[in-house]
């Protein structure tokens, strides 16, 4: 089984709004409320591939029951950890008219020093059959850089999966995760300089190898992705296609990634579904929300070299 952590939980809640105007009154069409936050996108990735997953992380309120029950009805099954306040709503009003995504993002609740610790433990005892456990995005308020770290410390017999940014990243590698998959724009605020052609994407990647990280995918958008691992180097590159909406397609690949090494296969395949992943989910509006339909049709399209 999987394990996805999503430390601040969330309910996306989309509207659409045609010709959406600030200091107006403007009416929605449409309005969507799903489960989100990175971690649980990639659980409902990793569902969409029939892997047995579980999510988990903090949840707070009436919001917090949403997302559980939302989740259920999706099949997917939750494990979370309820802490006091409301978990947060992430608000985007996309106008189809105007081209636009407006969001407005809540912080959701503050984590006590108290709550880590019971959830530390709860997370070891809900991982003991998973060897596999992806932690994604950012840290709620209240708790330090070092969060992700110590989690990954409590976990030394687990694959960790670790996908976010800036310090939580930066303190995170040092309890050497298994993978770590920063896109360009967290590869550059963690080195604090542009990271541009491939030599330079190759070499950000030996440095982060030499930290102890055992595998190091860098994705790179639209340009497909690059795995490194002990003496192995591939550049993935998807089809080219339309894309509706990137958002997620990181999340994507990280489950592609973590069904694949879950069912023994090797970082190339892995890259390859992981690849398949986060193209498909570039066809759906939804973050997390790629078709098997789409995922199967692109897998054969992606073209694998060894560096
Ligand atoms: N426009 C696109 N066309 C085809 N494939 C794409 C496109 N955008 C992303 N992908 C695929 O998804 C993978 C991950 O994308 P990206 O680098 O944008 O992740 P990300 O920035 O971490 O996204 P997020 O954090 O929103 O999940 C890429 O390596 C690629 O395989
Ligand atoms: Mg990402």
């Amino acid at each position: 089984m999987l394990t996805t952590v999503t430390l601040n939980a969330a309910v996306d809640v989309t509207y659409t709004v045609e010709n959406f105007a600030l200091d107006q009154v403007n009416r929605a069409a449409e309005k969507k409320e799903i489960p989100g936050g990175k971690g649980i996108n990639v659980a409902r990735v990793a569902n969409t591939l029939g892997c047995p997953v579980q999510a988990t992380g903090f949840v707070a309120g009436q919001t917090g029951r949403f997302i559980k029950e939302k989740l259920a009805e999706e099949g997917i099954s939750n494990n979370f950890f309820e802490i006091q306040g409301e978990s947060r709503r992430c608000l985007a009003i996309i106008d189809p008219v105007g081209n636009t995504q407006t969001e407005l993002l809540e912080s959701g609740p503050e984590v006590s020093q108290a709550s880590f610790a019971a959830f530390q433990e709860h997370l070891v005892s809900i991982t003991a059959k998973s060897p596999i456990v992806a932690f994604s995005g950012s840290l709620p308020g209240g708790l330090p850089a070092d969060a992700y770290a110590k989690l990954i410390q409590s976990l030394p017999e687990k694959k960790v999966i670790l996908d976010t940014s800036g310090a939580a990243l930066k303190e995170g590698i040092g309890a050497r995760p298994f993978m770590v998959k920063p896109n360009e724009d967290e590869l550059e605020a963690f080195f604090g300089r542009p990271v541009r052609d491939l030599p330079e994407v190759l070499a950000a990647g030996e440095y982060l190898l030499s930290l102890g990280v055992e595998v190091v995918v860098i994705s790179l958008g639209a340009r497909g992705a690059v795995a490194l691992s002990g003496e192995e180097r591939y550049l993935a590159t998807p089809p080219t296609l339309e894309p509706v909406s990137t958002v997620g397609c990181g999340d994507s690949l990280v489950a592609g990634m973590a069904v694949s090494f879950l069912t023994g296969k090797d970082l190339a395949d892995a890259l390859r579904l992981g690849s398949a992943c986060g193209a498909a989910n570039a066809l759906v509006p939804g973050a997390g929300e790629a078709k098997i339909a789409d995922i199967n049709c692109i897998l054969p399209q992606v073209k694998i070299e060894k560096l």
